[in-house]
């Protein structure tokens, strides 16, 4: 079984082992209940880092909803004989008090590019997410740092973060996983119903036609709006937002000639599903 470690002063005695012995440490951040997408930056962790940490912390400073972290799936055990199977090197799974103990009041907050999306709709989100990663990567003290595309605004603020403090630290962003029907893999698919399942692969249907539309000379406008349609015909209760932005600032963009990124989140079975692709 991996070793799992709860303290910062147990991590960083096996992270300092490794370094003195010049190897090189990967740390791929999770809130456990992993699935084959946190599996696949394991293994590409493993395979371009001589050492590879799982951290496994559900971050309650990143939830807006007090039941919503309550329910989140806490699954050690099986995450634990996942990650066996990698293999990984070492989980870290702190307490709460351990990431945060009393007195602690620092937020790292990142602007511009955590603002809009997933930012508008989850007030202080972001600022969650960046300052636990900050803490995680201080903490380990890891080289290179995996993250999926499917959160692909996480993404941009992680790079933005570590670019704004000169975090010594690689960033790596891994391609969205997919199940067999397109559904980009996540946690949160195992609460569709059966009927709910067979429709959620619709969102990244609709956002891919729209996206070849787009590149095929149809307005954005249209595009999306016959998306939005689309996702809403096959009986997701809610559309928050398809946008096509700025892969990089998440700013609006028309201009083609820059790297954009198609955007979307929509409501089934009262999940919130989202998803992104190139344009
Ligand atoms: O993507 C996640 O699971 C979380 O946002 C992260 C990066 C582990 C920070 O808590």
């Amino acid at each position: 079984m991996t070793l799992i470690v709860r303290t910062v002063k147990d991590l960083r005695q096996h992270v300092r082992a490794w370094k003195a012995k010049g190897e090189t440490v990967g740390v791929v951040p999770t809130m456990g209940a992993l699935h084959e997408g946190h599996l696949s930056l394991a293994r590409r962790a493993r395979s371009e880092c001589d050492r590879v940490i799982t951290t496994i912390f559900v971050n309650p400073k990143q939830f807006n909803n007090a039941d919503d972290l309550k329910k989140y799936p806490r699954t050690e055990e099986a995450d634990a004989a996942l990650l066996a199977t990698v293999p990984v090197d070492l989980i870290f799974a702190p307490l709460p008090e351990e990431v945060y103990p009393e007195g602690f009041m620092t937020t790292v907050s990142v602007g511009g590019v955590s603002e809009p999306l997933e930012g508008r709709m989850r007030p202080g989100h972001f600022d969650g997410v960046a300052t636990v990663v900050s803490k995680l990567f201080g903490m380990t003290m890891a080289d290179y740092g995996y993250f999926g595309q499917k959160d692909w605004q996480q993404l941009q603020v992680v790079l933005r973060l570590v670019s704004d403090l000169n975090i010594p630290i690689t960033i790596v962003g891994c391609e969205t996983i997919r199940e067999a029907d397109g559904l980009a893999m996540s946690s949160r698919n195992v609460r569709l119903t059966e009927a709910g399942r067979t429709r959620a692969p619709v969102l990244f249907s609709a956002i891919t036609t729209a996206a070849d539309d787009i590149r095929a000379g149809q307005s954005d406008r249209m595009a999306i709006r016959e998306a939005a349609e689309k996702i809403r015909a096959a009986g997701f209760e809610r559309v928050e937002y398809i946008e096509l932005r700025d892969a990089e600032t998440l700013m609006p963009s028309d201009d083609p000639r820059r790297p954009r990124r198609m955007l979307a989140a929509a409501w089934l079975d009262g999940v919130r599903l989202i998803d992104n692709i190139p344009v």
